[in-house]
């Protein structure tokens, strides 16, 4: 293993060093300065489904709170700063008319990254979708793919000079998955193959975003990111192996073969049956464009057990408020699994960190040393990955601050800045000071 004091030392100079957050959860302002309704909006209001019965409408106040925070962001000595935009707050219905308000304010908050020498790193989708384009059939259709290209152009037009990188879609799995088949996020629709449709109108719309903006005369860098875990076997069973192959190929190898080969893999369409995407011709050679870089949001494993008896509690393994393992390694397997399988463009861990009880003491300050050891031994396992090989281009601490997570609401805190939700008030937890030091070169 690598000794933590010179963990520094292990990266390339121009190696890019960010934090991240996402519109949604943190900006507030939900319904000013003409901005539109998104389905996180709608599904917000929807009793039961968020853990404490939050909702987005003020979150972190960082819409007016943007010149302070660009400060705070400034104080890390981050090279980039990776967030969304909110698609219904630049294009309220997800189609027509754009609300200029909506856009003066992604201006300021990339002026202002620039104007403190933080590269924009954009996502255009990180899940605050147009409830308007819900109502018309959302992703579920395929004229969506259309509107989103319109938005993607829109945004490198007023945008596409000024910023570093552009994310079509955040975790496309979690829309389709988590968004229309189990209905535990937004919109709540319950439908396997609504859901499966779902991801090949993500994927699409990505491969047709990339090569509009490339028509366009792209100045940023397209890039798409995904959830990605390692995945485990729990025993070495003949049928706990069988079950990690189909696991892998349902969460991992569905998005990166399409991408990489342009092809789904065969044993999940064999298992879809009648539930297999409707593809018409042309469709996967679109999707499999070329990336100028993959991200890739890491935070656990995954264990694959066949009668479905494995239980992270009693693994043996820490655990973070979410319940999900700690395991870096698997960071580190999984970049490498990529490497083997494909010809991978530069990687950036997109999202890395951890929800912990974290309490502000006396002190003013917050002592999450479990934050700062999930980071540092994650920052470990990426500088593995790169000395075997893995094009390794940047790691972004998942998240700048507490903000609202999903259907958690705001109990799980990954911020590596506390935020009282009382004042708004934004303080350094101890692991911010351990990230500023480590950039700064002094691990
Ligand atoms: C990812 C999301 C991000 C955040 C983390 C904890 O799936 O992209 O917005 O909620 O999980």
């Amino acid at each position: 293993m690598i000794p933590a004091d010179d963990l520094h030392a292990q990266f390339p100079p121009d190696f890019v060093w960010g934090v991240a957050t996402s519109s949604f959860q943190i900006e507030g302002a939900a319904q000013e300065d003409g901005k539109g309704e998104s389905i996180w909006d709608r599904f917000c209001r929807q009793p039961g489904v968020i853990a404490d019965a939050s909702d987005g409408l003020v979150a972190c106040d960082h819409y007016h709170r943007l010149d302070g925070d660009l400060d705070l962001i400034a104080s890390l000595g981050v090279d980039a700063y990776r967030f969304s935009i909110s698609w219904p707050r630049v294009q309220p219905l997800g189609f027509g008319a754009w609300n200029e308000a909506g856009l003066a304010f992604y201006d300021r908050l990339v002026d202002g990254l620039l104007a403190r020498g933080v590269r924009p790193y954009v996502t255009l989708n990180h899940w605050d979708f147009p409830q308007a384009l819900q109502e018309r059939g959302g992703w579920a259709q395929r004229d969506t793919v259309h509107r989103f290209v319109d938005y993607a152009r829109g945004i490198q037009r007023r945008l596409g000079d000024r910023i570093a990188a552009i994310t079509t879609h955040n975790e496309p799995w979690v829309i389709a998955m988590l968004g229309h088949e189990s209905g535990t996020f937004a919109p709540g629709i319950k439908s396997r193959r609504t859901a499966i449709q779902v991801a090949h109108h993500l994927l699409l719309s990505h491969g047709l975003a990339l090569q509009a903006l490339r028509a366009d005369g792209a100045q940023a860098r397209l890039g798409i990111v995904l959830n990605l875990a390692h995945i485990e076997p729990a025993t070495e069973t003949p049928a706990d192996q069988a079950q990690m192959r189909i696991d892998d190929a349902r969460g991992r190898r569905w998005y990166t073969d399409p991408l990489f080969k342009g092809c789904y893999p065969q044993e999940v369409l064999d298992e879809l049956g009648g539930d297999a995407p409707v593809v018409e011709p042309g469709d996967l050679a679109t999707i499999a464009t070329p990336l100028d870089y993959l991200g890739v949001n890491y935070y656990s494993r995954g264990v694959a057990s066949a009668d479905g008896s494995f239980d992270a509690a009693r693994s043996g393994l820490a655990l973070t408020e979410m319940g999900w393992e700690i395991y870096p390694r698997g960071l580190t397997e999984l970049l490498l699994t990529l490497h083997r399988e494909y010809r991978l463009p530069p990687v950036y861990i997109t999202e890395s960190g951890g929800a912990f009880k974290d309490a502000l003491t006396a002190d003013g300050r917050v002592h999450d040393t479990d934050r700062t050891e999930y980071l540092r031994s994650h920052i470990a396992a990426v500088a593995e990955a790169l000395r075997q090989g893995v094009p390794m281009a940047g790691y972004m601490v998942w998240s700048l601050m507490d903000n609202f997570e999903w259907a958690s609401g705001y109990a799980k805190r990954f911020g590596i800045v506390y935020v009282d939700y009382a004042s708004r008030q934004r303080t350094l937890k101890d692991s911010a000071r351990w990230y500023r030091d480590f950039l700064a070169g002094r691990y």
